[in-house]
This record gives C-alpha cells, structure tokens and sequence, in this order.
C-alpha cells in the first residue's frame, strides 16, 4: 500500500483523512519501535535529533556487554568497526557500493579532512554555498585562509538552493572544489546531486557533498551521481544517538590519490607496528585519525539496520507525502497568519523537513515547545523547522501540530513568550 496520491492532492486536509493515511502505511509499524515519551507530545525535530530507538538502546547495551566481559581483547573485532559499519549505512543510506565509506569523528572533522584533501590534491578556488550549514562555511573560510584558496561563495535563492547552472558559473576560472549540501538545513531544497556534480568535474573539480539532512530521508545514490567525496551525520534521521560519529565516503577511483591532512595512527599502513614514519593505508581507510567511538559505532549500526529495514524507496515517499501534507496545511491554516512557506512545494525538490518562515518565530517556537507540547526548532533569522521523520511520525501528528500551531497563532499566545535566544535553538 502507498500513501494514496497523497503528494499530488491538495485538498481534504481533515484530521481523519489523515488518520485514513496512517492505517494505509506501511511503516506504520516502525514507531512503536520509538521511545516517543508523553502521548500528548509531538516530536517534530528528528532533522536535529532522532528519538531513542529500542534497538539502539539494545546495542549499546550488548556492546557495553562485551566491552565488560572482553576488555582490551575486544579490540580485535571492534578495530574494523568503523569500515564494518560505514559499508552498511553505505548500503543502507547512501548509494554506495563497499569499501568507500567509514564511520568515525563529527561531520566537521570529517569535512576538514575530506576537503583538505581534496585541496592537496587540485589547484583553484573552493565554491560553496552562503546559505549552508555554518561548519561548512567556517571550515571552509579556514582553509582557504590556511591555502590562500578564494572562497566563492554562491547567493542561491533561499528557497530553492543552489541549481547547477549557478554552480557551473562559480567554477569558471579554474575550481579545486565544490562543497554543497544535498538538502539544505533550513529550507528542506534537495540539491540535483547528478547535475551539479558533473558541472563540477566539467571545470576539473572535486564535488563533496553534505548530507547530514539528507541520509535516511531521501534516496541518496553517491555512486550513481558520480559524488567524490561525501560527510554527513547519523544523529538525524539514522537516530543513532546525540554526538553518535558521523560517516565520510571517498570515491574508491579518488582513494589512493588523496591523503587526509591529519596524519593519525588509525589511518597508518601497519599500525601496530608503531614505526617511525606516516605512510598512509591503502583505501578509505586512510581518512581515520584517532581511536574511533566502539560505544557509538554500535548505536549506528542498529540505526542502519532500521533503514535497511524500512527502505529507502518508503522512507522517501513518506517523507514526500508528509512534508505534502504540511504543505497543505500551511496553505490553509497558517498563511493568513503572516507565514510563508521557506521549502520547495515541489516534493521531489525537497527532503524531509519543512521550514515555516515568520517574523515572529522564535517566538511562536517558544509557545509550541512550552505551551502545546510541540518540539520543532528554530533557525535564525525568522524559520520554524518540523523535521517529519518518516520512521515514527504519523500523518495524525503533521496534522495535531499544525492544528495546535494555528491555535497559537489565531489566539496571539506567543505574544507572551520572552523574546530572549537560548544558546540552542
Ligand atoms: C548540514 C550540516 N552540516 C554539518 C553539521 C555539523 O555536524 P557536527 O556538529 O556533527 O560536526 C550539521 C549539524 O547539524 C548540519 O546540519
């Protein structure tokens, strides 16, 4: 069953015709996997934080087990953890067959290593994108101060992301690399990957992708799209935990020519042969550094599992589905109210977030967290982001978290809330 022509309609955005589409889903199954908390609670932040998976808990737990029972020993097996389970969230997750992808460090470290590389290894500026995440930005300013690269960074359209025409332009006059994200963290864009990789190589780039907001919501296909590098994270929608280790891919036909900028015993051919000199390990392997996070491997690998599970293809038609739907409900209910819709209306243009521009945001932010029990986030300036999680969020919720949202809106609760930022948002 499917989720009945649900992206397409834009009418009928009852609370039963909603409920008519969570009895015809068919990963209705997997919440009940979730620890959701209090049954008038509405998560709607799994683009920040994915909720504690039982199975998750369940590896921790055994791995915790065997770190009692085998100490030091454990080393043995847990030593391959990182290539073990980055060739299934791979095969999971992100189109890419085995022996190019390992899970270890955050996505900043990994965006360091991966564009460091990268720099290394071709001549001319860095284009990157103004309205991405601001890791990306920050690295990246980093580097090219430390290789006096120019940082060409695109204006894109705020809704629509970067197109690869603008891409195609930004590389003229001799480009090294290309750092863009797949879908962008505040509007929800999915980036034509395929398109704006191969403007990339036309002007002799290296394409690296983020896709922190991208892996475990939309069909990623790195080897299909001809992708060089990529990072992302897995607290998202793999729901592997807070501060659970992030992935890196590196084309296998690149591997041998790059080398990471952090020469770390990890990535040493023969390591324990603790010799003098850094000769780098053939293969992905050569982007490690330091000793990687055994607890949290463990946690990722049952997140992967579960989308291995699920399907991508059904996690994707969710995502569309639900993200239509809170297109639709945002039309009828909330534009009235002084909202515009900050994501793609088309649903093959974004991921599975939708952001709700407004000027009074942060406010009406506040007023759901703490007066409708609704947990979305908010972004600087003026965006509420409902991150629609396909795996445990229902068609019932999209629709009970617009309905409180317009109560607040209609009945001018949020103007009572304090105006001053938390340290996160
Ligand atoms: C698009 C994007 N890139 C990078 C990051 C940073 O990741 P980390 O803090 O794990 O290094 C995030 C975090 O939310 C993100 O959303």
């Amino acid at each position: 069953m499917g989720y009945g022509g649900r992206v397409a309609r834009t009418a009928l955005t009852t609370r039963a015709a909603a409920d008519t589409l969570d009895a015809a889903d068919p990963l209705a199954g997997f919440r009940a996997r979730f620890a959701l908390g209090g049954s008038r609670r509405l998560y709607v932040d799994g683009n920040s934080l994915g909720p504690l998976a039982h199975d998750v808990r369940a590896a921790l737990e055994a791995r915790t087990d065997e770190w009692r029972d085998r100490l030091v020993t454990g080393w043995n097996e847990w030593v391959e953890a990182p290539a073990v389970v980055g060739d299934r969230l791979a095969a999971a997750a992100l189109g890419a067959a085995p022996g190019q992808t390992i899970v270890s460090d955050s996505t900043t470290v990994n965006l360091y290593k991966l564009a460091g590389a990268a720099l290394d290894a071709r001549a001319g500026a860095i284009v990157a994108d103004a309205s991405d995440f601001p890791t990306d930005r920050y690295v990246l300013q980093g580097l090219a101060q430390r290789t006096g690269r120019e940082l060409r960074m695109l204006e894109t359209d705020r809704v629509a992301g970067p197109q690869p025409a603008e891409v195609e332009a930004a590389c003229a006059d001799s480009a090294a690399l290309v750092v863009l994200s797949a879908v962008n963290y505040r509007s929800g864009a999915l980036a034509r990957m395929s398109e704006i990789t191969a403007a990339g190589h036309e002007a002799g780039a290296l394409v690296l992708w983020d896709l922190c907001h991208a892996a475990g919501a939309v069909e990623v296909d790195l080897d299909a799209a001809g992708a060089d590098l990529a990072v992302g994270c897995t607290y998202k929608y793999l729901n592997s935990g807070p501060g659970s280790p992030a992935f890196l891919y590196v084309r296998s036909g690149l591997q041998d020519e790059l080398r990471s900028p952090i020469w770390g015993w990890f990535s040493q051919d023969d390591q324990f042969a603790m010799g003098p000199t850094y000769e780098p390990v053939a293969g992905v392997g050569r982007f490690m550094a330091g000793t990687p996070p055994v607890l949290a491997l463990a946690a990722v690998d049952a997140g992967a599992a579960m989308l291995a599970e699920a399907g991508l293809a059904r996690v994707r038609e969710k995502a569309a589905a639900l993200t239509s739907l809170a297109v639709d409900l945002h039309d009828e209910r909330l534009a009235a109210f002084g909202f515009s819709l900050g994501t793609p209306r088309e649903p093959h243009r974004r991921g599975a977030h939708v952001s709700l521009r407004h000027r009074d945001a942060w406010r009406i932010c506040r007023a759901l967290i703490e007066r409708a029990d609704v947990i979305p986030d908010f972004r600087a300036p003026d965006s509420i982001r409902f991150g629609l999680a396909p795996l445990y969020t229902r068609f019932v919720d999209v629709w009970d978290a617009f309905d409180r949202l317009a109560g607040i809106v209609e009945s001018g609760e949020h103007e009572a809330m304090d105006d001053a930022r938390r340290r996160v948002t």
